[in-house]
């Protein structure tokens, strides 16, 4: 896993999510992965061996910045994936909507606050913790239904908008940051449909054999980070490293 590099140095933020769990399990599992930071907002994940648990919530940039900050004292990263995001959330009644009629802006600016302006926050405090030389990446979990040309069937307004305000900072970032980090790619992923509390109320139309198992979308999208070129940065990549269209 992730084997461009020895000792990797690698942060996975959402690391109490179904996909967040699952990609520190192969990465604690892999030789050359020398450290983890497990970033969820109770800081609880499992710790011990090279796994560092670290508190962090999207909605508090301090929290953001001092995670980053604890992490540049101890020599910074090669990878990071952020794996946040909801669709869904019965504490704050938040469901994604059928129709126009169901758009409300609390919700709308509730689900922006963790797809898009926290991965932005990311971005800003992580970055510049992968070093100049050498291959890293940046991996954010976005999601095939916040491509534009590919939405055939509408609905779900925060979240595609959401997703593809991401696939924005994505590219953005990508600009910016390939001007003086040469070798980062700046990339989106989208899982497939997975088997996890984020899916798990919309799974009823979804094939069996498209339910992947968080073990294998995480195994997947491992696979696609070891091979992804520079020339790729700003793109968002599906679990089998095809181009997710804009
Ligand atoms: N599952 C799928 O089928 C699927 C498909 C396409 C894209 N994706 C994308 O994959 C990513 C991961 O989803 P998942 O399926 O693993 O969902 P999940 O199991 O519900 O995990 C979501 C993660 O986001 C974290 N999170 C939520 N609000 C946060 C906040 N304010 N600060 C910090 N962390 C916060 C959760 O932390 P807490 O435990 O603290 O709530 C949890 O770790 C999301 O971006 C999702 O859009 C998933």
């Amino acid at each position: 896993m992730l084997n461009f590099k020895e000792n990797i140095r690698v942060a996975v933020i959402g690391a109490s999510g179904g996909i967040g769990e699952a990609f520190i399990a192969h990465l604690n599992a892999a030789p050359n992965v020398t450290k983890i930071y497990a970033l969820s907002r109770q800081g609880n994940t499992p710790s011990g061996g090279k796994i560092t648990p670290l508190k962090l919530d999207l909605t508090d940039s301090a929290s953001i910045e001092t995670a980053a900050a604890h992490i540049k004292t101890e020599g910074g990263l090669d990878a990071v994936i952020t794996a946040t995001g909801i669709l869904h959330d019965q504490d704050a009644n938040v469901a994604p909507e059928k129709s126009l009629r169901d758009i409300n802006a609390d919700n709308f600016a509730h689900i922006f606050a963790i797809n898009t302006t926290g991965p932005a926050l990311i971005m800003k405090h992580f970055l510049p913790l992968l070093p100049r030389e050498g291959k890293s990446v940046f991996a954010a979990l976005s999601a095939r239904v916040g491509s534009i040309s590919d939405n055939q069937i509408g609905g779900w307004y925060a979240y595609r908008a959401s997703k593809s305000a991401l696939n924005m900072l994505i590219k953005n970032a990508s600009i910016e940051f390939g001007r003086r980090f040469k070798h980062a790619a700046i990339i989106g992923l989208h899982p497939g449909t997975v088997n996890t509390g984020l899916s798990e109320p919309f799974q009823g139309n979804v094939p069996e054999h498209k339910l992947f198992s968080p073990e294998y979308a995480t195994e997947k999208m491992l696979t696609v980070l070891n091979s992804v070129t520079t020339e790729q940065t700003g793109l968002c990549l599906d679990y089998a490293g095809e181009v997710v269209p804009e």
